[in-house]
């Protein structure tokens, strides 16, 4: 495989800054397009790359930027440059026929946003800040505020992420564990069973279907200063697309309280809220991991990280051989809809060709997720009768083709009632779940099981977009339009 070019690469792509806690997102209208290129020249060499955060140590601060198609476009890419921008780059998440796909349907659905639909402002730009601590963001985030205005761009929507110590999303369970390998990063394997080929998150390389994904392609005359690399030894038009990849932001409110009270309710009507059927091991076994991380699937009968300091929360587990009928880990869950790993069709067959068709097909389906927290947390959530405020996830995902990334984990895995052979029922997390009897979750418990029915949908869409984040030349390309 060709190397990585690190450098061309935004830092985002391959890092989840975990050493900046605090982050905030601009999302920007390109109000003068001449302006504006003036100052995304500057910020090219501003942003941070995927070298520099392979040195030590890290940067203490990040900026990384990303483009609608629509800003595409303002800054003056046109159709007669002949530029393949996959179909759903170009649609946009808010587009009626992509809402029914994603699950985007009444108070979920993009009339309602307050980013990225309809109604909302149009979005061109997305400027991703990043600090070591709330202060410096301040610093960071006001320094870039006070050029906005003198370069040509307006704030349409902004919001400030801050990830906890402990890495607890919202409803209290720890996120950010589990993530593919990018091969060529040199990175440990944290679990999974193989690295996944370049290609499936970064334009350029090849990718799990042993092919370069389409990129942008411009012809040569399009690029007089030079700037972008050639397409291939065979093809002398420029690729804008290289070193880039397709970014997914949703901004994801949670009903921390209706997650909490609808647990704590289904364990009262159980008649015995401890152990076996207690709120917290109820909603565990939706999500797959007990609250500090540990998977369902090694530490069946209670949570082992809540016991110990310092816990670090294992991903060396699949299902196949030792849960094929979800005992431990229920085929339902959160986890195991968004990556089966090894379990994938072959339910009550414990097989090792199955298994690898299984990974194989699976490794196809993956996502690096950037996410972080937004809003103030609740610690005890079933102990308080109001929540003001509006709390959630900014999910970032990032990915070289949506739909087969991204759409299919939401469409097919997350959002099918039939997943993989179960009847009936979404996502129990983070599902467009109804309220009404068949939104249910079903946990087998050896000769009998639990089903959780009348589920309510526990985390809405508020808003979101689906990105190009361009290599660092392109930035450039862009700039000099
Ligand atoms: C508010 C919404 C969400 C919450 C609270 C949430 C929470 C979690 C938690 C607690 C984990 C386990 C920790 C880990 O393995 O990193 C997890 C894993 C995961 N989630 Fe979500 N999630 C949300 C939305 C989504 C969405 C929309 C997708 C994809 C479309 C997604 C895909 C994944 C994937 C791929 C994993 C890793 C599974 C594995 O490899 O075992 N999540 N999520």
């Amino acid at each position: 495989m060709a190397g990585l070019e690190f450098k061309d690469i935004q830092g985002i792509l391959l890092d989840g800054y975990d050493h900046l806690p605090a982050s905030r997102y601009f999302f920007l209208k390109i109000e003068e397009p001449a302006l504006a290129k003036a100052w995304m020249g500057k910020t090219a060499k501003a942003v941070a790359t995927a070298a520099q955060f392979r040195q030590k140590p890290a940067p203490a601060s990040a900026l990384n930027l990303a483009l609608t198609y629509r800003g595409t476009r303002v800054l003056g890419l046109s159709e007669d440059y002949g530029l393949y921008f996959s179909d759903e780059f170009q649609q946009g998440m808010a587009d009626p026929q992509k809402a029914r796909v994603l699950g985007d349907t009444e108070d979920s659905g993009p009339g309602t946003w307050a980013l990225g639909g309809p109604n909302n402002e149009e979005v061109h730009a997305l400027l991703m800040v990043y600090a070591g601590n709330k202060a410096d963001l301040e610093k960071l985030a006001l320094e870039q505020e006070t050029v906005f205005a003198s370069s040509g761009l307006k704030v349409v929507f902004q919001q400030e992420g801050l990830k906890r110590d402990d890495n607890k999303e919202h409803f209290g369970f720890r996120d950010g564990i589990s993530q593919p390998v990018v091969e060529g990063t040199g990175q440990p394997l944290n679990g999974e069973v193989a690295e996944i080929k370049a290609g499936d998150f970064i334009l350029g390389y090849e990718n799990q279907f042993s092919k370069i994904p389409l990129s942008p392609l411009l012809p040569a005359s399009k690029d007089p200063q030079n700037i972008l690399p050639v397409a291939s030894p065979q093809d002398s038009r420029k690729d804008l697309g290289r070193n880039g990849t397709y970014l997914v932001f949703r901004v994801l409110a949670q009903d921390v309280l209706g997650f909490w009270n609808y647990f704590k309710g289904e364990a009262d009507k159980r008649g015995n809220p401890t152990g076996k059927a207690s709120a917290d091991y109820l909603a565990s076994k939706s999500v797959g991991r007990w609250p500090s991380g540990a998977p369902l699937e090694l530490s069946p009968q209670q949570d082992e990280g809540e016991r110990q300091k310092n816990y670090q929360p294992r991903n060396d587990f699949q299902y196949n051989s030792t849960d094929d009928q979800g005992l431990r880990c229920p085929v339902g869950s959160h986890i195991r809809r968004a990556n089966p790993r090894d379990s994938l069709h072959n339910i009550g067959v414990q097989n090792e060709d199955e298994r690898q068709k299984s990974l194989t097909m699976v490794n196809r389906h993956r996502i690096l997720r950037r996410g972080r927290p937004y809003g103030d947390y609740i610690d005890h959530p079933l102990q308080v009768k109001e929540a003001p405020g509006e709390r959630g996830l900014l999910f970032i995902c990032l990915n070289a083709n949506i739909s087969r990334q991204f759409e299919f984990i939401q469409q097919t895995w997350l959002n099918n009632p039939k997943f993989d052979g179960l009847s009936d029922g979404k996502d129990p997390v983070v599902g467009a779940n109804d309220g009404t009897a068949s939104s249910q979750m079903v946990i087998p418990q050896g000769h009998y099981r639990q089903v959780l029915s009348g589920m309510a949908r526990f985390v809405k869409v508020r808003g979101g977009a689906y990105f190009f984040l361009p290599g660092i030349r392109a930035i450039q390309y862009f700039s000099q339009l």
